[in-house]
């Protein structure tokens, strides 16, 4: 089944009782038993197992290409997850560009617990393969990255890793299933931040971990139910019903982002503009590659420094400011001061210059409107700074 059907049906047959065509929100923590032990299909309690999130889970898992998809009531929640199969002590190298939650679960929660992690820019194949001979457990990926937007050859690093005995997971957020499938290119675990793209529409908070491999799929589930971090069935209802139109969206965020990173490109206070669909991108041909297309997320830098980013963001009109992307609204944030702020001390530190917009599906001339408007206002900023 292609994408889009697979989208809509993959663990969604109409339920049992009435027919009703949308999984239900089965709203309980536990179930009547038919006697000591007698389960109804498995359902002894709701951390455990419930049906709303047994039908995401697959669905996910359909749309990623894999077998086993295990639900989380965060993306950082899954994150952890998938380190949680990995023994303290464990040695993990990273892509220098990781979401700043993820650096902060990195180096203040699992660093502290024994586990090693080192970064590195391994969209260089020189870079990775000096970085696997110093030993490594775990290849973490991230493709796109947040917020650079970073190419990383999936294929390319799982053929050296595993050939170096190490374990590669991408966090695939940035892409979504739609435009990127991580495990056909090699890849052992998919994560996704279920907030973004998937459920689409920024009301709701979730993540999934896919893998084709039994082992770990069953200590990801033992995790799942030990440490707790479950979705409510409510969430798994409404990221489902986000997965439905993924495919839809996804094609409008990236014809807008094209739109957006083009006007951006022919701007003179633009300084750098970064989306993996320009041929100035140096991971575009990668993307071009092992993306369907180039996504919704641009990211830009101005001239005239944080003065000129802060007049930027004064008054964003029908771009929102605020933290997240993947929703069907556009928004705006300034990743040094927002989303990245964590990363202060790093060594990684984005600059303060840097603008990152998650390109929504309004109608783009509206978009570009109220971009052109705050561009104005960032170069009279910069003026004084440029002459
Ligand atoms: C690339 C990426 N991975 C993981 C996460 C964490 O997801 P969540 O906020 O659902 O925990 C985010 C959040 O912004 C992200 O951008």
């Amino acid at each position: 089944m292609e994408f889009e059907t697979r989208a809509i049906h993959a663990g969604q047959e109409p339920e049992a009782v009435t027919g009703s065509v949308n999984v239900p929100i089965f709203q309980t923590s536990t179930y009547v038993q038919d006697g000591v032990g007698g389960l109804r299909g498995g359902h002894d309690y709701a951390r455990t197992i419930n049906p709303t999130r047994t039908a995401l889970q697959e669905c996910l898992a359909a749309l990623d290409g894999g077998r086993h998809g295990v639900a989380f009531a965060s993306g950082m929640a899954a994150t952890s997850a998938v380190l949680g199969t990995f023994a303290a002590g464990s040695r993990v190298l990273a892509i220098n560009d990781v979401y700043g939650g993820t650096y902060r679960l990195f180096s203040k929660v699992l660093e502290p617990q024994g586990y090693r992690f080192a970064y590195a820019d391994i969209s260089d194949p020189a870079v990775v393969e000096r970085a696997l001979a110093a030993g490594v457990d775990l290849v973490w990926i991230e493709t796109p990255t947040n917020p650079l937007l970073k190419v990383v050859d999936i294929a390319m690093v799982a053929e050296r890793a595993h050939a170096a005995g190490a374990v590669v997971a991408v966090d695939s957020t940035f892409a979504s299933p739609y435009l990127q499938t991580p495990l056909a290119l090699g890849a052992d675990v998919v994560v996704h931040s279920t907030t973004k793209y998937i459920g689409g529409h920024s009301d709701v908070v979730g993540g999934v971990a896919v893998t084709d491999d039994d082992e770990r799929a069953e200590r990801l589930r033992f995790l799942q139910n030990a440490i707790g971090a479950v979705p409510a069935p409510l969430d798994c209802f409404l990221t489902l019903r986000g997965a439905k139109t993924l495919a839809v969206r996804m094609r409008e965020h990236c014809r807008n982002a094209r739109r957006v990173a083009e006007h951006l490109e022919r701007d003179d206070v633009v300084r750098d503009v970064i989306w993996p669909g320009l041929e100035s991108h140096p991971g575009h041909a990668v993307a071009a590659r092992q993306m369907r297309d180039f996504g919704g997320m641009v990211a830009f830098r101005v001239h005239g420094g944080r003065a000129a980013a802060d007049a930027l963001l004064a008054d964003t009109g029908v771009w929102s400011m605020g933290e997240s992307l993947g929703g069907v609204e556009s928004l705006i944030e300034h990743p040094g001061a927002m989303t990245h702020a964590s990363l202060a001390g790093s060594g990684f530190e984005v600059s303060d210059d840097l603008i990152r917009l998650s390109v929504g599906i309004e109608h783009v001339d509206d978009l570009l409107a109220d971009l052109e408007r705050m561009l104005d206002a960032a170069r009279r900023a910069a003026s004084p700074v440029r002459v």
